[in-house]
């Protein structure tokens, strides 16, 4: 028995890995939070397959299903949104886990970053502009954040940001970066990611705000901001010019090795 974290994507269930999808197929059960799930995806569960709702589950309740699953020999899919490496809380089942000597895969998902990147039309690192995105957050109730990661922090680098569980809080985002940033910079919001619905607000750090209290937008919602989100006057990437030689594409007169 075993128990498979999957990450299930942003949203839209056809961007679920391969695996993950064969892993559903055949799991007799299956651990989801159905607020963060389209149902599709729990239309691929076998016949008779057990679906409980984590929603309102603890640790404990969702450790017992472990449990109870492990004492009849099934195995478990656990769906958790997007991927499985950032804000699923599987790292403490996992160590759950592992007190009860049960054995446990992750397969990995489409993050919402990269889904909120491929609505906007945007790379999130330009050359020149932007080489590094960092993903974070703000401190909520049940997570304060590390004294040393501060927005302020990571802003002075002029990285692209990606920041997550923190819609209900736009206004102090864009006030705490627009001394690093500038208000003109550009500053995106993508509401459900993927799904039918999806809504793309586009602004500045100065106006983004407004926006998104005149669309009255709450809760799954990602905060980009950063210069790469509006150049349109970087410059191309070495990889691809003529006279830059690669293993796959040696320039005159040279051999690969
Ligand atoms: C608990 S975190 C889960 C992150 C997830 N593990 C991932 O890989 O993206 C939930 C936050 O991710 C972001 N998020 C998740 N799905 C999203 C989507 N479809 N569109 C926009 N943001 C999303 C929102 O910021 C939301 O508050």
């Amino acid at each position: 028995m075993t128990v498979h974290f999957i990450g299930a994507g942003p949203g839209a269930a056809d961007l679920m890995t391969l695996r993950g999808r064969s892993l559903i197929e055949r799991c007799p059960v299956c651990l989801y939070a159905g607020s963060i799930l389209p149902p599709e995806i729990l239309s691929w569960c076998p016949p008779g397959a057990r679906l409980v709702d984590t929603a309102g589950l603890d640790l404990d309740a969702i450790a017992a299903e472990f449990a109870r699953a492990h004492a009849l020999g099934q195995d478990v899919a656990r769906l958790h949104s997007g991927d499985l490496s950032i804000w699923s809380a599987v790292a403490e089942q996992m160590r759950r886990l592992d007190a009860f000597g049960i054995p446990y895969t992750l397969t990995p998902g489409v993050p919402a970053f990269a889904a909120a990147a491929a609505a906007l039309g945007r790379e999130l690192t330009l050359p020149g502009v932007a080489q590094s995105l960092v993903l974070t957050r703000t401190g909520g109730r049940a997570s304060p954040m590390p004294d040393r990661e501060k927005l302020a922090t990571f802003a002075a680098t002029g990285a692209t940001l990606a920041i997550h569980l923190s819609i209900h809080v736009v206004d102090k985002v864009a006030e705490e970066l627009a001394p690093h940033y500038g208000p003109d910079c550009p500053a995106a919001v993508v509401w459900r990611a993927s799904w039918p619905d999806e809504r793309i607000l586009r602004g500045t750090l100065a106006s983004i705000a407004g926006e998104v209290a005149r669309e009255k937008l709450e809760r799954t919602a990602l905060i980009l901001v950063g210069p790469a989100l509006a150049r349109e006057d970087f410059r191309d990437s070495a990889l691809y010019t003529k006279t830059y030689a690669r293993r796959f594409r040696p320039q005159e007169g040279e051999s690969e090795t």
